[in-house]
């Protein structure tokens, strides 16, 4: 790798916002993050990016489930996501959200792009409808008796009793997951962007681009099977985008999400500095590497550089795809806890663990990733505490005791440590090309090597004899140093290890240093650099997952509004008191001409009125309200409306609609009492 000034662009897939990081999601960031790491070590110019996928349908609801708006879903989302990521070292030089401005912006170009170079269709299609919700249901929102075996309760699109794919429209008996009741078919007009336009320049890219084999054949597989028309519009309500000149209609998802990419780097690009078109015009010389997993495939080989395409912006260098991750040889499951939330294995466990783990396991290609824990258990603590970190710790006691902190002016045996030298380019070429699991196996190659020399001169007896007091110095100098290359090669995948290491060793390891042993060098006091794995920690870890299971469960029960509404962040006294709360007298309740959900009120709080607008139109009549009393927010600051100023709120309870209820003082109270 002589090409010293290269420009690369690293991007992981963007976790949907609607739910938390898990092992699956941390094996493709461990994946994307090591190899960043391992750019930059190299000296190259290499940035990387990510994002919360804000938008579409389950966002919408899940929030809607909540009670808050999708904006602030995404908001709490991302900082929980962001925080989750760093935890585990994983650096990104930006993590977004796609309901970005920047985001916005082009995906307005793209799509403009492509529209004005006659790549964009309308046709009208009929759909599942939800009366209820007045919305288009995905497929995965339809569920109904499989039309095939007759067994019920089965997705939109598939059966999982006897495997049968379907339309959502040839389910029997179908129901909207959302609201119960059943879809009707309605029509809508759709916008398409014409993928079969690009059969050849796909072609064209697979060929150019790296692509490994088993995606390559895969590809050819959807061509052989004719590549379709690509919906890319939602009917309103949908949380999104909407598009350009069509009211009404939002970007489908899988539209702004991989723009969501770009949309990232711009941010980062405007905040420091960097061109951000060099990378993406059309002859770029940067490269841009995708890493995701091999479920959104046909996203990322098909979509993606088809749209790229049709803005005339270059296409991705490479799209590196991965496995799925297993635990214990099974599918990640709930019920055994073995779905385990990035949180809490941190609560447990050792992150930097982890990273080794899955570096130990990875290759280049696309097979499943299997987290046995006893495997991981007795790999972590054999290589790392057992191999590495004992190198170090065997050595720097003499070190420090004998011989000041200064490491010998001689190398003890220079063909041994030039054969850790020779390895550097060898490693180096495995971490280019995703080979973690070859990197980590020649690595370890050496820390045996390393161990068994030290082993062989046994610097704890050669201490005690006079005349060995020299060569003592030599041996232990040359494993400090052998240790020092060692975790100069761990360091992508072990940040936080190698900033111990470098605190111990005292200078920083680069790559470019692999070759200048430390000599008469000072090092610090030897600290336990990494602690043994308790196989009782993965226990409690998996036990603290079935625990997740089971509060999620509770908070599940439809029964109870808290499932729906969570009770909020706890605040102080001094919160609440702020809040000034009255009875009020409802002294006229009237609708409002023009508003749907509104009805105007003058509310008599004992010596004042107020107008208050308040959305319980669908649960009340104006005129069954008047003479009662209320209670309302008398200190909320007055809010222009587009029917007039709102002085105040009038609380209710219930989850909208008709189940609305306002608070209703017992009598006694009067108007223009503190309620507290
Ligand atoms: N939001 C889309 C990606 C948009 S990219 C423009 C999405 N999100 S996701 O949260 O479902 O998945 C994010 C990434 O995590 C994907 O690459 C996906 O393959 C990966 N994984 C999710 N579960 C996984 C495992 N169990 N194992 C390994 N990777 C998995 O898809
Ligand atoms: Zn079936």
């Amino acid at each position: 790798m002589s090409d010293s000034n290269r420009k690369i662009l690293v991007t992981s897939a963007l976790p949907y916002a609607n739910g938390s990081i898990h092992l699956g999601h941390l094996l493709e960031h461990i994946q994307t993050d090591i190899w960043t790491r391992f750019q930059k070590l190299r000296g190259h110019e290499c940035y990387s990016v990510c994002a919360d996928d804000a938008h579409g349908t389950p966002v919408m609801l899940k929030a809607q489930e909540l009670g808050i708006t999708p904006e602030e879903m995404v908001a709490r989302t991302q900082a929980e996501h962001s925080q989750d990521l760093q935890d585990f070292g994983i650096v990104y030089d930006n993590y977004h959200n796609t309901h970005s401005d920047e985001n916005k912006a082009l995906c307005e170009m793209v799509y403009l792009r492509a529209k004005e170079r006659g790549y964009i269709t309308q046709r009208t299609i009929s759909q599942l409808f939800d009366p209820d919700k007045n919305m288009f249901l995905p497929d995965r929102f339809v569920k109904g008796t499989c039309p095939k075996c007759k067994s019920e309760d089965q997705n939109g699109d598939s059966c999982d009793n006897c495997g049968a794919t379907y339309s959502p429209t040839e389910l029997i008996n179908p129901k909207s997951v959302v609201s119960g009741a059943e879809p009707i078919l309605k029509d809508s007009e759709h916008y398409f962007f014409d993928l079969p336009k690009f059969e050849s320049s796909l072609q064209e890219w697979l060929t150019s681009s790296s692509v490994q084999p088993e995606i390559a054949n895969k590809l050819q597989e959807w061509f052989e099977q004719g590549l379709q028309q690509w919906d890319i519009s939602r009917d309103a309500p949908y949380f999104g985008f909407e598009i350009p000149d069509a009211p009404n209609k939002y970007f489908y998802v899988w539209v702004d999400a991989p723009v969501g990419y770009m949309a990232s780097f711009k941010h980062f690009c405007e905040k420091n500095g960097v061109d951000f078109d060099s990378f993406w015009q059309a002859d770029s010389d940067a490269e841009v590497y995708h890493f995701i997993g091999k479920d959104i495939t046909y996203f990322h080989c098909l979509f993606w550089p088809a749209m790229l395409e049709g803005a005339g912006l270059r296409k991705p260098t490479g799209v590196n795809v991965h496995g799925f991750v297993t635990v214990n040889g099974a599918k990640m499951s709930k019920s055994k806890g073995t779905f385990i939330k990035a949180r809490t294995y941190l609560e447990h466990l050792n992150p930097e663990l982890l990273r080794y783990f899955f570096a130990s396991k990875l290759s280049d290609g696309v097979t499943d990733i299997d987290l046995n824990f006893e495997d991981f258990v007795q790999k972590v603590n054999s290589d790392l505490v057992g191999k590495v970190v004992n190198i170090a710790s065997r050595c720097a006691g003499f070190i420090s005791k004998r011989f000041e902190g200064k490491l010998s002016a001689n190398v003890a045996e220079p063909e041994l440590l030039q054969s850790f030298i020779d390895e550097s380019e060898n490693i180096a070429e495995a971490f280019e090309k995703r080979q973690y699991s070859k990197a980590i196996r020649e690595i370890m190659t050496l820390a045996d090597k390393a161990n068994q020399y030290i082993d062989a001169q046994a610097p704890w007896v050669t201490i005690k004899e006079e005349d060995k007091q020299q060569h003592t110095h030599d041996v232990c100098s040359l494993g400090i140093n052998m240790f020092k290359i060692l975790m100069t090669y761990l360091k992508p995948v072990l940040p936080e290890l190698a900033v111990k290491a470098e605190g111990f060793l005292n200078t920083e390891l680069n790559w470019s240093n692999v070759a200048s042993p430390l000599k008469e060098h000072d090092i610090n006091k030897f600290k336990a650099l990494m602690q043994r794995v308790d196989f009782k920690a993965v226990e409690a870890m998996i036990d603290a997952s079935k625990e997740d299971l089971q509060a999620t469960a509770n908070k599940l029960d439809p029964n109870s509004p808290l499932a729906k509404d969570p009770i909020a962040e706890t605040i102080q006294f001094d919160d609440f008191a702020k809040v000034d709360l009255r009875v009020a007298r409802i002294n006229k309740a009237e609708h409002v001409e023009g508003a749907d959900k509104l009805l105007r009120f003058e509310l008599d709080l004992g010596g004042e009125t107020r107008q208050v607008f308040a959305g319980i139109k669908s649960a009340y009549q104006p005129e069954d309200l008047i003479g009662k009393h209320t209670v309302m927010v008398a200190n909320l600051a007055p809010r222009k409306m587009r029917f007039g100023m709102s002085e105040g709120m009038v609380l209710a309870a219930g989850p909208g609609g008709k189940d609305l209820w306002i608070l209703e003082p017992h009598d006694g109270a009067q108007p223009g009492m503190k309620v507290k």
